[in-house]
């Protein structure tokens, strides 16, 4: 949780519904030709669900490629928390979302 001081990149996702905010730093390397995500971190402003899913998101992902990271749905976050009401399934967007626009910002840089 926090910042994370050297990151390649933040993904910042507000959430539409309830106006809560969310940033997801990565930091990638590269290993044996794939690029991977060495740290993460984030800062969520946000409801208890939303804090919770942004910091599972942060343990599923870590030492995951670029593309396997691309490809974790909320669904897959809400069900390594055991499950959350379906009220607040909107909350776990700001860890998904988060986490994709990340890598997408990173991937521009590199293309730039
Ligand atoms: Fe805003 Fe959950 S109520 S993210």
């Amino acid at each position: 949780m926090g910042e994370l001081k050297d990151a390649d990149a933040v993904g910042e996702t507000g959430n539409p519904v309830c106006g809560d905010i969310s940033y997801i730093y990565i930091k990638v390397k590269e290993v044996d030709g794939v690029e991977i995500i060495d740290d993460i971190s984030f800062q969520t402003f946000g409801c208890g669900a939303a804090i919770a899913t942004s910091s599972m998101i942060t343990e599923l992902a870590k030492g995951m490629s670029l593309d396997d990271a691309m490809k974790i749905k909320r669904e897959d976050v809400a069900e390594a928390l055991s499950g959350l009401p379906p009220q607040k399934m909107h909350c776990s967007n700001l860890a998904a979302d988060g986490l994709h626009n990340a890598i997408k910002i990173y991937r521009e840089k590199r293309e730039a």
